[in-house]
């Protein structure tokens, strides 16, 4: 009892559940610009009106007002409860449902590891700017050509050769366990009942932060210095608690706007040819972590575009991963082509040498992936004779049956018998059965959406969009005089929004059908202030003034029913006192500005 399903656990469920994926499995969706537009599920409709906002996160209906985020439309869609919702889509990405009975000690460790990667990150690049030892990485960084600007921003640093991290974060801040666990120490010799003897993970390396989605740094990647210099030349944190290279991209923060103006992204193996790439002045690109890209990078991207352009090494090697990684996009449905870059060449050496158009072009006269394949494949088959040929055209169609759209699939068929110079009812014939094209599910008659105040929704857009506007609403306007109760609880929501850091208001919502609808309608219509002379404190002022009057003439009207069954002479005055405030709040903000005053401290003003 009393046990709730603890917020980090929705949260990290939300990040894993892309609502483009939960929605388009069940309603077949286009992309629309930046935006996905399908057929209301909740209403019959021709035209489509059904929008979802894979950055967001959340669906709306302009046809209907049916909205809300992954887990209302489970619940719509399929009847079930938020609880069953969760536990749908916490089922489908292997997350451990983790119940919590208010507050979450995972968050807090959480947060300490976050908070050590910032301070080790400050740290280690005052050492790169500063410290007498860091001139080798000093440099290295000159010699490889990287801007003060590229540092600064990327924030390089060095870790040192002795001062370890616990030394560097002085003050005992942080508890060798912590730093253990955040991945910047290790232990060594592990014995029975011996725990080992710790030791930096880092040193005598130029460091590279690792951040997440939201730009915050999760990890780091470190890069020797010298060639004579041990271990790897490059060592990455291990997995953490906030650390998962499956499913981060490297500079995905920061390209994420570059990426959608572009619409595409440009994929690199390696931090270094992301970092040359943007001091370039290239910013749609990003990169795994050394490791092979995942499905979860591929899901995560595709939030973003359904293009892809993979940069590779130019190696063998490089170009079997760029081959792999294509078609494990293919399977999430990005279009993927691969650039072939000059022998021995990877995106950073190729801006270096022959600069950035140079590495465009290539980008630009990227090969498809069948077209790809084609062409490796006929470097290593012998396509003269009849076991080459099968062997080419066998590996070709098992690149098609990996195409889960439809449309993609019926192109690639057709590229494929040009390029294998076969009619295409040949690859036809040799492809096998599919999985039939998805269904959407019933649908029922529009529900009629409740309406609300539009004021009360203008000023939840205008919070929404400019969260300044929340310090005169904390004087002037307690979320009581809120008409509607589904805007009076997402106002106090908005308001206790934290200055930074990550917030999501459907958390919060945490599954109130109403409230997600709502929030979801504003979130999809959401606007800044267009003209030039509005601001957010005028616009918050105005709408203060409509609000609080109406709450007035509200009032006034209880105060009529009540003399007109039973009048008095005090029921009288107080009606008067409150049509003379109403006519106040009519006018400006100076002669209002009393009246709001007043009945600012009054927690439910009443009659
Ligand atoms: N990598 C790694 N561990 C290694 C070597 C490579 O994790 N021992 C990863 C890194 O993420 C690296 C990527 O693989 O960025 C590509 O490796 P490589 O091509 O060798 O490095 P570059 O990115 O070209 O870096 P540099 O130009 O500094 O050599
Ligand atoms: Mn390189």
């Amino acid at each position: 009892m009393g046990q709730i399903i603890s917020k980090q656990t929705i949260e990290d469920i939300r990040q894993r559940s892309d609502i483009v994926d939960v929605i388009g499995a069940r309603v077949p969706l286009k992309r629309s610009g930046t935006t996905f537009k399908g057929l209301c599920p909740f209403h019959s409709e021709k035209t489509p009106s059904f929008h979802v906002n894979p950055q967001r996160q959340i669906f709306h209906c302009f046809g209907c007002g049916a909205g809300g985020d992954v887990f209302s439309f489970l619940m719509k869609s399929e009847g079930v409860t938020f609880s069953t919702a969760v536990r749908m889509l916490a089922e489908k990405a292997g997350i451990p449902i983790e119940l919590s009975e208010g507050e979450d000690p995972d968050r807090d460790e959480k947060e300490v590891l976050l908070r050590i990667h910032e301070d080790a990150a400050a740290a280690y690049h005052q050492l790169l700017l500063k410290d007498a030892e860091a001139e080798t990485a000093r440099a290295y960084l000159a010699r490889r050509d990287f801007s003060a600007e590229t540092i600064a921003s990327f924030q390089f640093g060095y870790a040192p050769e002795r001062r370890g991290v616990a030394a560097l974060l002085k003050g005992g801040k942080y508890t060798l366990e912590q730093l253990e666990k955040a991945g910047l120490m290790a232990r060594s010799g592990e014995q029975a009942g011996q725990p080992g003897r710790p030791y930096d993970r880092f040193r005598r390396r130029l460091m590279i932060p690792i951040r997440d989605e939201l730009g915050r740094v999760i990890a780091f990647t470190g890069r020797v210095l010298d060639k004579t210099q041990k271990g790897g030349k490059y060592v990455n944190s291990p997995e953490t608690r906030i650390f998962h290279k499956s499913r981060v991209l490297f500079n995905l923060d920061r390209a994420r706007k570059a990426i959608l103006d572009a619409r595409m992204a440009i994929i690199c193996e390696g931090q270094i040819d992301v970092i040359r790439c943007v001091q370039a002045g290239i910013g749609h690109v990003v990169a795994s972590q050394g490791t092979a890209f995942t499905e979860d990078h591929a899901r995560i991207l595709r939030r973003y575009t359904d293009t892809a352009v993979i940069a590779f090494d130019s190696d063998k090697a490089g170009q079997d991963a760029a081959l792999k990684t294509a078609q494990l996009f293919l399977r999430g449905e990005l279009v993927t082509q691969i650039a072939a870059l000059p022998d021995g060449e990877d995106p950073d050496s190729l801006i270096q040498k022959q600069g950035p158009d140079a590495f465009l072009k290539q980008i630009g006269s990227a090969l498809s992936l069948l077209a790809f394949q084609h062409r490796m494949m006929t470097r290593r088959e012998d396509a003269s004779k009849e076991v080459g040929r099968m062997r080419i055209s066998r590996a070709l169609l098992e690149t098609v049956n990996m195409a889960t759209s439809a449309m993609q699939r019926e192109s690639m068929i057709r590229e494929a018998a040009k390029l294998l110079n076969v009619p295409e009812a040949a690859v036809r014939n040799d492809l096998k059965q599919r999985r039939p094209a998805v269904q959407g599910p019933e649908t029922p008659a529009a529900p009629k959406a409740a309406q609300y105040p539009r004021e009360e929704l203008e000023l939840l857009e205008l919070v929404l969009a400019h969260p300044e506007a929340g310090k005169l609403l904390q004087v002037y306007l307690p979320p009581a005089h809120l008409q509607s109760p589904v805007c009076r609880r997402l106002l106090e929501h908005v308001l206790a929004r934290p200055a930074g850091g990550e917030w999501n208001l459907m958390d919060e919502l945490a599954g109130d059908e109403e409230s997600c609808r709502v929030a979801a309608s504003l979130q999809f219509n959401l606007r800044t202030l267009e003209q030039p002379d509005m601001t957010a404190e005028t616009a918050a002022k105005a709408l203060i003034l409509v609000i609080t009057r109406k709450k007035l003439e509200r009032i006034r009207e209880a105060l009529r029913r009540k003399a007109a069954e039973n009048p008095s002479p005090a029921l009288e005055k107080r009606r008067m006192e409150i049509t003379h405030d109403i006519s106040l709040l009519r006018r400006d903000w100076e002669h209002a500005e009393p009246v709001l005053e007043v009945y600012a401290d009054a927690d439910e003003p009443s009659a």
